[in-house]
């Protein structure tokens, strides 16, 4: 595991934030250290070290994060022998399979959770642990507006599935079944069968999906041990890295290498270039912007799409690639093996958590399987998976993974068929009644920040089952909704504004022409300008969904999918004082 860089420094007591607590010859710190004894440790276990908070999303709901709860001991072991003090914090878990109506309804609340827990407490450095799809960002939101020295610990990738003589991936393949299942082509028997085959190992979704994008991401970072993220969740290798980053979360603080000496903004080029470069999911846009933002560091769509003309697509991974999963893209050569590919596109004079220069970094990096990490001569994709694209139906933009689409409807024509919701789209998609062909536009609305609400992952709508049986496996569809990671298909996304504010998706109607076309970036609506106006004039807000609590919070904070989804409050940059110097 990563050597780490410099040689040794070691921070004097009176330096340490948590001196504060434990330090100062008051009745407060005598306090903490009475209560210190209470919790079992002597003197000389902790004060004058670090302490170093674990923020542990392990749950018994999230299969994504079970193993966490042990890991976090192989943390605590480095730590220990590091010369630290760890203490493991529980918050709160955002399971992607579980939570309703979507986990993007409580990523920022997961970050302010980790923002004031860090905070309010006694802490000198941070290790987050995490991984399934929001809890990344959430957790890497939270931590950068505190900026203390932090190591992230990627979940890791569930083992490949398996159904009879077939590997599956998750998510991609339960969409791909239950289509067949629609289509009459496997019956319950399968399915049941499915069941026990498609997740067969905790750790999060094996495609390079949301969380395997969004760990790649913290990687490239610079934010984790060097190959973290690609390891599996299960292997010895993960529990390794875990106490790797134990030890080294002790001598960062002893550093002072804060996360904000890491998340600049060559960092965050980089970022963008790897999730491009691994075809990864169009969710990490949203995301990587909301995350810069809490740097302090601008990223808009352009910088994707820019970006995205310039980086081939090397992995061959699904669902973007064709035929492999993390795993064996981990013994391919992982992220190192990955970017030592794309060196030339990189920042490498950055430091990251390990090395004071990504250089050195990935001088020892290789690739041993040139099927799953391609050659440059050899691309997945000669471009980026995804494009922005702009124009009358989207002026602030909206995104689409054009490597898991059908070439074909790339530049497409063809009548809308919309649904103002989800619910009524999924009761009225397989009514023969609506007339809709290969050629239609299927259009969802209500189903963004604001109306899903949380933006929920329903972009990739299906296909009637009357297509189905005839074979038609992908259709242009366009919402302002998310799609999971592990979805495919030409589906238009994250169109801002949304229509639950007015956005022009808001003014479509069935039957109207919609022009897409990828290559022009561009997505259009063929009604003129004076029609518009006239339904804008006819178009009501629809009502507010929550009345109190956490959703009416969100409601009045949420930002548009351009900008991150982050929370106003949040997002905007000022002052906090540290609870000591109030
Ligand atoms: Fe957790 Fe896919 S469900 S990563
Ligand atoms: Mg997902």
């Amino acid at each position: 595991m990563a050597p780490v860089s410099a040689g040794r420094e070691t921070r004097r007591p009176e330096d340490l934030r948590s001196h504060q607590w434990y330090g100062t010859d008051g009745l407060r710190s005598f306090s903490h250290r009475a209560r210190t004894r209470q919790l079992g440790y002597l003197p000389e276990e902790h004060l004058g070290k670090p302490v170093i908070a674990i923020l542990n999303t392990w749950s018994d709901i999230n299969p994504c994060h079970v193993h966490l709860r042990d890991r976090a001991q192989a943390v605590k072991r480095g730590v220990w022998q590091a010369g630290g003090f760890p203490l493991e914090f529980p918050v709160s878990t955002l399971s992607e399979t579980f939570q309703k109506p979507t986990p993007m309804l409580y990523r920022n609340l997961l970050a302010m959770e980790t923002e004031e827990l860090l905070r309010s407490y006694p802490v000198d450095g941070a290790v987050l642990m995490g991984g399934c799809d929001k809890s990344t960002p959430a957790l890497l939101m939270g931590a950068a507006s505190v900026d203390l020295p932090t190591v992230f610990v990627p979940a890791g990738p569930m083992l490949p599935g398996h159904w009879r003589d077939e590997v599956l991936g998750s998510g991609t393949d339960m969409w791909k079944y239950w289509d067949d299942r629609r289509a009459g082509l496997i019956g319950d028997c399968e399915m049941t069968e499915l069941e026990s085959g498609l997740a067969r190992s905790p750790g999060h979704c094996m495609t390079m999906g949301t969380a395997s994008t969004l760990t790649a991401a913290a990687e490239a970072l610079g934010v984790t041990i060097p190959g973290a993220s690609s390891i599996p969740a299960v292997d010895s290798g993960h529990d390794r890295m875990a106490a790797a980053a134990g030890l080294r979360i002790v001598e960062l603080v002893h550093q002072d290498r804060k996360l904000s000496d890491i998340l600049t903004e060559e960092a965050f080029a980089d970022a963008v270039t790897t999730v491009l470069g691994l075809g990864g999911s169009t969710n990490a846009v949203i995301h990587l912007i909301a995350m810069a933002g809490r740097a302090g560091v601008t990223l808009t769509l352009d910088d994707f799409d820019r970006t995205a003309r310039t980086v081939p697509v090397l992995a061959d991974v699904r669902p973007g690639g064709r035929t492999h999963l993390m795993e064996d893209f981990h013994f391919a050569g992982g992220l190192p093996g990955f970017l030592s590919r794309i060196t030339d596109l990189l920042h490498l004079d950055r430091p990251t958590v390990s090395y004071d220069t990504l250089r050195e970094q990935l001088a020892t990096a290789r690739v041993h399987n040139d099927d799953v990490i391609r050659t440059r001569e050899n691309p997945v994709a000669a471009e980026g998976g995804v494009a922005v694209l702009r124009g009358n139906l989207c002026p602030d933009g909206a995104v689409i993974k054009h490597i898991a689409a059908e070439p074909r409807l790339l530049r497409h024509t063809g009548p809308a068929v919309v649904f103002d919701d989800y619910r009524t789209m999924q009761r009225t998609i397989d009514d023969p009644s609506l007339g809709i062909t290969a050629d239609s536009v299927l259009v969802l609305r209500g189903s963004g920040p604001k109306g899903g609400p949380g933006m929920p992952e329903y972009g990739m709508l299906p296909i009637p089952d009357h297509l189905l049986k005839q074979g038609v496996r992908d259709m242009v569809r366009i919402s302002d909704a998310r799609m999971s990671g592990t979805s495919y298909g030409t589906c238009v996304l994250h169109v801002a504004p949304e229509s639950h504010i007015g956005g022009p998706l808001a003014l479509v109607r069935t039957g109207d022409s919609i022009t897409l076309d990828v290559e022009a970036r561009s997505l259009r609506l063929d009604v003129d300008d004076e029609e518009l106006e006239r339904r804008r004039a006819l178009w009501t807000a629809p009502p507010e969904r929550y009345e109190r609590g956490y959703g009416a919070l969100y409601n009045e904070q949420i930002t548009q999918a351009d900008t991150g989804c982050d929370f106003a409050f949040l997002a905007r940059p000022g002052k906090v004082p540290d609870p000591y110097a109030g």
